[in-house]
């Protein structure tokens, strides 16, 4: 499974340039989850991006399920509602991201062997996946945001600024964890290893891979097979060179003229205020070439986001400036499939050179693709370009803060015609043997293989068995589920609990279970130990406020991420502070989502309570037990609800999960659509159960009762 998350992905005619989110990666997803597909050792990839019903963009994007070739989809998941977001406002919605995946996981039966995430947002989402069911979980970072930070603070930004706009710390902190935990990062390039991560803390723990993406040279085929071939290639490819000429020809006077071409974001960091003050400072430059600035699609720049309309509005000042009109074209849109690899080809026609001239360039697949068509290229000498040109010697490296370099770059190409020709040929050949997809999937493929060598083999068997860190594994394959109060109900004859243990050991491929209970985790696992328990596989603790998995009692985030909401804890303390009648519990029974009293049973006491916090306008659940506990609970926590997200989170149906309880607070999760057992030594608060739907009375007590309970619901 590889995770891509923002933007917008779509197999046929992806709209890269569109905006800020929607560009090099998802052209990188798309063409390594093709060739995945396409590979023999590979089952099946699905590219699992985010579900987006929005009347401003596409409906090709509300589509669940797209194919992408014969082992190729693209899987689109709901978060967040319905509406396109920007990257940076995902965050809060990744957990709902981890749930709806593990939730189609479950439904298709295939659990992945790989989970492969891409930028900080499908990283998250792939490393909880990776925990869920213990498989390999791999990173490509496409940018990390340190990196960006750090320049936008060099650039004069203030830190509030920058997070408010960009949530950055909150990204390096996912990356952090990522880079740790990770077991390979695969990267395009050298630099990219020192100069984006390397300024992490965890970096020294990272395992880097370093493969440079492939670009499509079917697509990118040389200039000169047009006119080799009879005719100059296909009609399409005739159309859309007539449609891009007339449009270049709308904003040049002498269009014979080479053309010097650059192609990217409108993004200030991609420097076409630069080139276009090389150009405009450089008269010679101006009488041998044209101009052609193709900087994304634009409607009205009015409307456009900050960034991008400073970067438009900039490029016109400056063709006003020096008086470009006649000699530089900067189209409004260009369809990126179709006209993108014919641009190319006419610029080699014309005799021209392609141009990055970005601050720094990551990667620089466009000068990848400019390469392939025959196109000598100017770029800068920050970033992946070096690694190209040192690849391929195919143009000249720039410092890109230097106008009189760029121009002088480009000038020495277009006046010299060996040159011209020797750069184009060694661009041609060079992309055909360092920078095809094929070679890229090959090779991580290799590492694919050799992160799931990794994980111990026994390990990962066992795990898959013994409900550790593959739980998910176990989860999404069983059929019924067993949840049980801990104090007196599964605890109280150890006969009986011994037996308990014996048949759902035996019951293991088809029967999970888990304890609910208001004990605090810490307490949970102190009287497992006590009892001689195992860690079972779910944990519901602290009155339905923590669920935890496996031995390794893995939170569940997404619960935590449900629970927060509307939850304000500190307003209650505070509202709740003079009440003497409160004696707060120890401070290891306070939890992040249950705050924790005790009181005396008096009804007018907790009378007072709830007027106080109503008149607070809080929401809470309170829950008051065994004469002496009160809890106050986010009002979306308790062990019923944990027990009904549970049920919709692992897709386990109500009916199939029993539950087991001998008091009050257990009666919640013991109503309803559950299979609701009640031990023989239950509190009299728990009789009017008695006759309901789907609720057993048993009359034998604790474990034993639990027993009769498997028994009589047919559990086993
Ligand atoms: C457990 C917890 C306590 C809670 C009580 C009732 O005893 O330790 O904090 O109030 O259960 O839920
Ligand atoms: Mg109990």
């Amino acid at each position: 499974m590889l995770f891509s998350i923002h933007g917008l992905i779509r197999g046929e005619n992806p709209e890269l340039g569109r905006d800020a989110d929607t560009g090099g990666q998802v052209q990188y997803v798309l063409e390594l989850a093709r060739c995945l597909g396409a590979h023999p050792a590979v089952a099946r990839v699905d590219l699992v991006t985010r579900l987006i019903c929005d009347k401003t963009v596409s409906p090709d994007y509300c589509l669940p399920v797209e194919p992408l070739g014969d082992k190729a989809r693209i899987l689109r998941v709901r978060c967040g509602g319905r509406r396109y977001l920007r990257k940076e406002l995902l965050w809060p919605h990744l957990d709902e991201f981890v749930d709806k995946t593990l939730k189609l996981i479950r439904a298709e039966g295939h659990i992945p062997d790989i989970c492969h995430g891409h930028y900080a947002d499908g990283g998250y989402v792939a490393r909880e996946l990776a925990a869920i069911f213990g498989s390999p979980f791999v990173f490509t970072g496409h940018s990390m945001g340190r990196h960006k930070k750090n320049k936008l603070l060099s650039e004069g930004f203030a830190p509030e600024e920058i997070n408010r706009r960009y949530r950055i710390d909150h990204r390096i902190g996912v990356e952090e964890r990522i880079i740790k935990d990770a077991e390979k990062i695969i990267t395009s390039t050298s630099h990219e290893i020192n100069k984006q991560y390397g300024v992490y803390e965890t970096a020294a723990a990272g395992s880097f891979e370093i493969i440079p993406p492939g670009i499509n040279v079917e697509n990118f085929y040389p200039y000169y097979q047009n006119h080799l071939e009879q005719g100059g290639g296909d009609e399409s490819s005739r159309q859309a060179r007539m449609v891009l000429l007339n449009e270049l020809h709308r904003f040049w006077v002498a269009t014979h003229k080479p053309f010097i071409l650059a192609l990217c974001r409108p993004d200030q960091r991609k420097n076409i205020a630069g080139l276009i003050t090389a150009y405009g400072e450089n008269k010679e430059l101006q009488a041998i070439a044209n101009l052609a600035i193709f900087a994304g699609i634009r409607k009205d720049i009015g409307t456009m986001e900050e960034n991008e309309r400073g970067v438009l509005t900039e490029m016109l000042l400056l063709m006003d400036r020096y008086d470009l009109y006649g000699k530089l074209a900067i189209p409004k849109k260009h369809n990126f499939t179709t006209e993108v690899p014919e641009l190319y080809r006419l610029c080699a026609d014309s005799q021209g050179v392609f141009v990055n001239p970005a601050l720094v360039e990551p990667f620089g697949i466009t000068l990848l693709e400019a390469a392939a068509c025959g196109v000598p290229i100017v770029a800068t000498r920050n970033g992946g370009p070096t690694d190209i040109i040192g690849n391929c010697d195919n143009g000249l490296l720039i410092d890109p803060s230097s106008t009189g370099e760029i121009a002088e770059a480009c000038r020495e190409i277009l006046v010299d015609r060996e040159l011209w020709q020797r750069f184009s040929s060694n661009g041609i050949n060079g992309v055909r043997q360092h920078y095809v997809w094929e070679s890229h999937c090959e090779r991580a493929v290799a590492v694919y293989q050799g992160a799931r060598s990794q994980v111990p083999a026994s390990e990962h068997g066992a795990k898959a068995g013994a409900g550790g860190s593959a739980f998910g594994r176990r989860l999404v394959g069983v059929e019924r589920l067993l949840i049980s109060d801990i104090d007196n109900t599964l605890i109280g004859d150890d006969q009986a609990l011994a037996e308990l243990l014996t048949i759902l050991a035996d019951q293991r491929q088809r029967l999970a279970w888990g304890v609910a209970t208001g004990r605090s985790l810490e307490r949970v696992r102190d009287v497992l130990e006590e009892f001689g328990v195992e860690i079972p596989d779910i944990v519901i603790a602290s009155v339905g406020t923590e669920i935890y998995y496996g031995s390794e009692l893995l939170v569940d985030k997404g619960w935590q991420q449900h629970l927060a909401y509307n939850w304000k804890p500190a307003a209650i303390r505070e509202g709740l502070a003079g009440f003497a009648f409160l004696e707060e519990q120890a401070e290891q029974d306070q939890r992040p989502f249950k705050i924790s009293y005790f009181m005396e049973d008096d009804p007018e006491l907790l009378a007072r309570i709830h007027q106080r916090l109503h008149a607070r306008k809080l929401r809470y659940n309170l829950i008051y037990s065994g004469g002496q506990f009160l809890d106050i609970l986010p009002f979306r926590a308790s062990k019923g609800k944990a027990v009904r997200y549970l049920s919709y989170k692992w897709e386990v149906p109500l009916p199939h999960i029993m539950v087991c309880g001998d008091s009050g607070n257990d009666e919640e999760m013991l109503r309803g659509d559950t299979s609701g057992l009640v031990v023989g030594n239950y509190r009299q608060e728990l009789a009017h159960l008695k006759g309901m739907r789907r609720m057993y009375f048993s009359s034998r007590d604790y474990a034993a009762g639990i027993i009769d309970g498997l028994q009589h619901f047919k559990f086993i």
